[in-house]
């Protein structure tokens, strides 16, 4: 490190970068100048982003675009959506209309979005018209379609497991006498927390989920099944100058194919393969020209390994912890990224910050979710509660807590599982009303 720079930073060249966050990672970057100017903006002077997408992610994005003096405009189906509450500056609309999404661009400084849906024909459309998409389709290509990302990721040398495309059910049986049972069939496009991936034993099972996906006219593909120790989350962010930066990498915990907790960062991970995590998100982020903040979602084998499973060109349930346990949130990251603004340090502020996703009970309890708020507060003063706006239904992402650590070690498991039962009993108590440790919330 040069002598006179700030503690836990580094200046190269005109590029600063932060003790996890590396310059400049591309071998050829573009102008810092090419920032477009936009022909509308606000009162205020500063950029006006558009959102494809009126979720919790566009809605959390939001809140770090109020702090930055922005707001954040959202392309939203129904004014109920969770950023359309929200935001003052609302198209109400449909990403696979064009006009809809044209209105969206107007005027905005660049166009996003919270989630990976939108044709890509439509996309190359708005980009002929002069409207700054980040990231750029090209990329984004690659976070829609699981088929065409394997492709690619293998064609860079990065891990991945092996896969075929499937168009008949005997691709499957193939496959699977080839390559070893148990096999994943996955839908190409469109699936989400696990919908749209099956795990089959054999050609029998395989054999009816094939033929129905078929004929709903899903495109599918089949990997092996990954032996793993767990999941872990590489989260980076790329700007269009080519500055990188990486978030510690985190452990994921799905129950049913969905993401219930993170651990950030990843307990029991060796510095060599934290280092190799992140420097393939950073790899693949150049490589294909990601701009924004993007989450490679990793497997780690029982061999000890890293296997590319899918990445997410976005904000990502794996990063919400950064909303209290980093010095820059994902959601502050993305807009930095995108509006090619030099990008936020990543560092945590805690040994450990545990995010406990609220996932809707299989029937909403009684109790107002206020009155679970209320309780949740005088139980835990230390709870940072994020809610969405969402009704709530089984399985549903409706909020997360995050718990960020108090003084310890990421080393040592007795805290980190003491940070963790906090972070899933608070979660559980707003989704279901029950404590799981058995506490009465009105006795003694
Ligand atoms: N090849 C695989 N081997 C083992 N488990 C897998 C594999 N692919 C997916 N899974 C499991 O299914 C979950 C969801 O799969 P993913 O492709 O990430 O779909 P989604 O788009 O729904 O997140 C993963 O987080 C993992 O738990
Ligand atoms: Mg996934």
């Amino acid at each position: 490190m040069p002598s006179g720079d700030p503690p836990g930073q580094r200046t190269s060249g005109d590029v600063t970068t932060w003790s996890v966050v590396t310059g400049n990672i591309d071998s050829a970057s573009t102008s810092p100048d090419a920032r477009p100017s936009s022909p509308r903006s606000l009162v205020s002077g500063q950029p006006v982003v558009t959102m494809i997408g009126g979720g919790q992610l566009a809605r959390m994005t939001h809140q770090a675009a109020i702090a930055l003096g922005q707001t954040l405009r959202v392309l939203s189906g129904g004014p109920d959506e969770p950023a359309a509450q929200v935001s003052p500056d609302v198209v109400l609309g449909s990403h696979t209309d064009l006009d809809a999404l044209r209105r969206a661009a107007e005027g905005s400084h660049a166009l996003t979005f919270d989630h990976e849906h939108v044709p890509t024909e439509h996309l190359d459309i708005l980009v002929a018209e002069g409207v700054n998409v980040q990231p750029p389709p090209q990329a984004l290509i690659y976070a829609q379609d699981k088929l065409e990302m394997r492709h690619k990721l293998r064609a860079l040398g990065a891990p991945v497991p092996a896969f075929a495309e499937v168009t008949w059910a005997e691709d499957v049986a193939k496959f699977g006498n080839e390559h070893g049972w148990p096999v994943v069939i996955k839908a190409v496009r469109g699936g989400y927390d696990g919908r749209g991936v099956w795990i089959v034993d054999d050609a029998d099972e395989a054999e009816p989920i094939v033929a129905k996906q078929l004929d709903a006219g899903a495109t599918l593909m089949v990997e092996q099944k990954v032996e793993m120790r767990r999941e872990l989350s590489a989260m980076v962010a790329r700007s269009p100058f080519g500055q990188g930066a990486t978030w510690p990498v985190v452990e994921t915990v799905q129950r049913n194919g969905q993401c219930a907790v993170v651990l950030a960062p990843a307990p029991d991970l060796s510095d060599e393969l934290a280092a190799e995590a992140e420097g393939l998100a950073l790899r693949i982020a150049s490589e294909l020209g990601v701009v924004g903040s993007m989450a490679v979602e990793l497997f780690e084998t029982v061999e000890g390994a890293l296997v590319v499973n899918e990445l997410a060109m976005r904000p990502h349930n794996s990063g919400h912890w950064t909303m209290d346990g980093a010095r820059t949130s994902q959601f502050e990251q993305h807009l930095r990224a995108v509006l090619d603004y030099p990008l936020g340090d990543t560092s945590a502020t805690a040994p450990v910050t545990v995010m406990g996703n609220v996932l809707g009970a299989p029937e909403a309890p009684q109790m107002s979710m206020d009155e679970r708020v209320h309780h949740l507060m005088a139980r835990m003063p230390d709870a940072k509660i994020h809610l969405y706006g969402k009704g709530e239904r089984k399985d549903r992402k409706i909020g997360h807590v995050n718990i960020v650590g108090g003084p310890g070690s990421i080393d040592d498991a007795e805290y980190v599982a003491a940070v963790r039962e906090r972070a899933e009993r608070a979660a559980h108590w707003l989704s279901h009303a029950e404590w799981t440790d058995g506490w009465d919330e009105h006795g003694e």
